[in-house]
């Protein structure tokens, strides 16, 4: 069966004023494959997930999605159309309760009552740890569960494609093993995933693809097995 193409970037550019972070990026991702990407600080992994999720305008170039061109459309249709975006620094509302978080990502999709309450019953499933704490203020939450509830809020809009920026970000070893656990799981059970990292050596071990981002142009784009034996990639990138 043929691989059918989720996301189309042509020749995208993302610019501040003169100054180009992203440039001449071309990209297809098929349906429900999973590609990490990985760069430097400042080689413009934020800019691309907030061109794609609509929170920063393309000066240059296209963007498909499912088949239709949204370059010119803006975030909160985007998001409708299935384009989540799970923002570096998690962007959890910290004077609103767990609960309340999950309700602000569920204004994507109008669910009535009951597929409301089914929505949220999945998300706790899939992170106890929200249940303990779901009448709680987010801010009191420990980093890996804000960083657990930023990714259910994204989840319960039932995003088509999820773009995950740093997850594992100040949070312990041990709890990014468990979010990334997660993140493959949802790979699996069909969302198209983007998963920009620091930490290279987890997101290739998860990822099928792999991008290396330098100064806003793409250097590698294959799988990610490969990038993980590659030996400059290993020492750019995995300090080994
Ligand atoms: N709001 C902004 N105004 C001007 N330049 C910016 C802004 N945000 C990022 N940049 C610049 O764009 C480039 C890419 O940044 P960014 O996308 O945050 O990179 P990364 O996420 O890979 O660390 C950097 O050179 C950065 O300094
Ligand atoms: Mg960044």
């Amino acid at each position: 069966m043929e691989e059918k193409a989720i996301l189309e970037l042509n020749n995208l550019r993302l610019s501040y004023g003169g100054i180009v972070a992203v440039r001449d990026f071309n990209l297809t991702l098929n349906k429900g494959s999973f590609l990490a990407i990985i760069g430097a600080n400042g080689a413009g992994k934020t800019t691309l997930l907030k061109g794609l999720s609509g929170l920063k305008k393309s000066s240059g170039g296209s963007i498909k999605f499912k088949n239709q061109d949204i370059t010119a459309t803006k975030a909160d249709v985007r998001a409708s159309n299935g384009i989540t975006l799970v923002p570096e620094g998690r962007g959890i509302f910290s004077r609103l309760t767990v609960m309340e978080n999950l309700l602000v990502g569920s204004f994507v999709r109008k669910y009535d009552k009951n597929s409301l309450e089914e929505k949220v019953e999945e998300q706790l499933i899939l992170f106890p740890k929200l249940r303990e704490r779901f009448n709680q203020l987010a801010g009191t939450l420990s980093g890996g569960e804000q960083q657990m509830l930023a990714i259910a809020r994204a989840l319960i809009g039932v995003p088509d494609l999820l773009l995950l920026d740093e997850p594992s970000m100040g949070l312990a070893p041990i709890i990014t093993e468990q979010i990334f656990d997660v993140i493959r799981d949802i790979n699996r059970e069909g969302v198209t995933v983007i998963l920009v990292e620091q930490n290279a050596g987890l997101a290739l071990k998860i990822a099928q693809n792999a991008i290396v981002l330098e100064s806003g142009e793409i250097t590698r784009n294959t799988n990610a097995t490969e990038l993980l034996e590659d030996d400059s990639v290993k020492k750019a990138y995995l300090g080994i």
